[in-house]
């Protein structure tokens, strides 16, 4: 049986700087979804990559006085490294600086030229180069950039134009024909009223810019930076390349998933740029929120940082992982705070499934040896659980994160109230045969929540899940798990021996 394909990307971060954390917020939701979706069977691909080239990284090289190769070299490196720290479970990894990418992207250009959509003109405007962005001087807010606000550099040079006006109402009859097209219905307002407006053509060449890939028919100009990094979609896959298969097999993409910041340039260039080239479109765009450090967006160069590094060592993964999940409404800015963090790291996470998990194993450990008692009939539970793992499905179509998460907690919260209501250590003194039996069914029961808990939670806190699974002496890897096979109540037939206990989530303390 062939399974249904699922493609997933993340935008391609600038090598200009080291990570933040706004950036690994859009790795952790693409991540999320990438594994529910391998989780629920699909043949899933999961793709990231380094966006390389443009003024912007030409420009932290110089100052550095290294080669912009050797810089995105490192940044590359450092970039692939943090990936790993957060499990993020890609694919494959792109890097725009890629032999195979340049040759695609060059002959994309030349595609372009030959389907009459490219010309020559004179480009006068302006450039900000932190967003890689010309700009109208009628787009500036008090002769700054409307996006980042800092000070834009005046360009009169020739380039090549990209026909983007052509594309203005099929693009707006797309995205009224597929209302899920681009998610949530905000950002899909924005578009259709930049769309309403009316489009202009854009530059997609720079010839003060070098560092970019050569325009293959007029080697004077370098490919602007978005126009590559936006192909990185397609190269990847090997489109118009000899080796097609995972083109073949994987595009259309199922979800872009990007920051609202380059809206503009994936539900509007990007999908003329595929209209061109007689492609079929992604199916879904997916536009989160911000990241905001206080009020203040993240960025490296204004110096509002949270450094992955050092929040992964304060706090660790899966407690950032399940924070930004939990806490940010998708879509929605949000924002990080220490005191906010400690108090749901502590309420969520060390006492309410922390303890579960630690209170079951210590009873199963004093009252029977570690072994976890054999499966029970009449399940109390099972219900429950079969309603939740429903639920579930539709909770990641609609990103809706957090509902997902407080479901899973009700679940387990409605398992410590168990242990409250039944009195297992009542049971464990008691001689009576019926009062044995009880016990067992009552840990077990607990258990098999916790083993379910955890198989919904693998997206969300992969490392947790593998303590978890690893302490019911369960030995299957979480990425071989499917819902399918491992979500059924019951599936955990018991009677084995429990694994080394392991404090999941060490209490915070609040006043550090
Ligand atoms: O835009 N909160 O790269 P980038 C949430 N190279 N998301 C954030 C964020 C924050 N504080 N800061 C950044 C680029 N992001 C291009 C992409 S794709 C063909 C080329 C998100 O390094 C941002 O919205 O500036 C974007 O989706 C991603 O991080 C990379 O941003």
């Amino acid at each position: 049986m062939t399974r249904e394909k699922f493609y997933i990307t993340t935008a391609i971060p600038y090598m200009n700087a080291k990570l933040h954390l706004g950036q690994m917020y859009e790795y952790i939701l693409t991540d999320v979804v990438a594994r529910f979706n391998r989780l629920i069977g699909k043949d899933t691909f999961f793709l990231t990559g380094a966006d390389e080239h443009g003024q912007k990284i030409n420009k932290n090289a110089e100052k550095k006085d290294v080669s912009p190769q050797e810089y995105v070299d490192e940044m590359v490196t450092d970039m692939k490294r943090l990936l790993k720290l957060y499990d993020i479970s890609n694919d494959s990894y792109i890097r725009t600086t890629d032999k195979k990418h340049e040759e695609i992207v060059r002959k994309i250009l030349t595609e372009f030229k030959n389907n009459g959509d490219l010309y020559k003109g004179t480009y006068e405007g302006k450039y900000c180069v932190p967003c890689e962005t010309f700009l109208l001087e009628s787009q500036l807010e008090e002769g700054k950039c409307p996006q980042c606000k800092r000070d834009v550099e005046s360009v009169k040079e020739e380039n090549y134009f990209f026909k983007l006006s052509t594309y203005e109402g099929r693009l707006i009859r797309h995205i009224e024909a597929n209302p899920d097209f681009i998610v949530p219905e905000t950002r899909k307002n924005e578009v259709l009223g930049i769309l309403k407006q009316g489009l202009k053509d854009i530059s997609v060449s720079r010839t003060a810019v070098k560092w970019g890939i050569p325009i293959p028919f007029d080697p004077n100009h370098y490919t602007y930076v978005w126009v590559d990094a936006l192909i990185n979609y397609i190269s990847a896959l090997g489109y118009s390349s000899e080796d097609q298969d995972l083109f073949n097999r994987y595009w259309p993409a199922d979800q872009h998933h990007i920051g609202k910041d380059i809206l503009k340039f994936h539900a509007i260039i990007w999908p003329a740029m595929l209209m061109s080239l007689g492609m079929e479109l992604p199916k879904q765009i997916v536009v989160h929120g911000w990241l905001l450090m206080g009020e203040e967006k993240l960025s490296k160069s204004k110096g509002i940082t949270l450094d992955p590094d050092d929040m992964s060592e304060k706090f660790g993964v899966d407690g950032i992982r399940y924070f930004l999940t939990r806490e940010i409404s998708f879509g929605q800015d949000g924002s990080f705070t220490s005191r906010a963090f400690i108090r749901r790291y502590n309420s969520d996470l060390s006492n309410d499934i922390g303890n579960l998990v630690s209170r079951t194993l210590a009873m199963i450990s004093k009252y029977r040896n570690g072994i976890i008692p054999k499966k029970v009939s009449n399940p109390v539970f099972e219900k429950e659980w079969d309603d939740l793992k429903k639920g579930a499905f539709g909770y990641i179509k609609d990103f809706k994160f957090s509902d997902y998460l407080v479901k899973v907690w009700e679940f387990m919260n409605n398992a410590n109230k168990y242990i409250e209501d039944s009195q297992p250590w009542v049971l464990a003194k008691s001689e009576n045969e019926e009062d044995r039996k009880k016990l067992d069914a009552v840990l077990y029961e607990l258990a098999e929540i916790i083993r379910l808990s955890a198989v919904l939670l693998i997206p969300f806190m992969p490392s947790t899940c593998r303590k978890i699974f690893s302490q019911l002496g369960i030995n299957i890897g979480i990425n071989e798990m499917t819902i399918e096979e491992e979500g059924v109540w019951g599936r955990y037939a018991g009677g084995a021996e429990a694994g080394q206990r392991e404090i999941l989530f060490p209490r915070l303390d609040e006043d550090q």
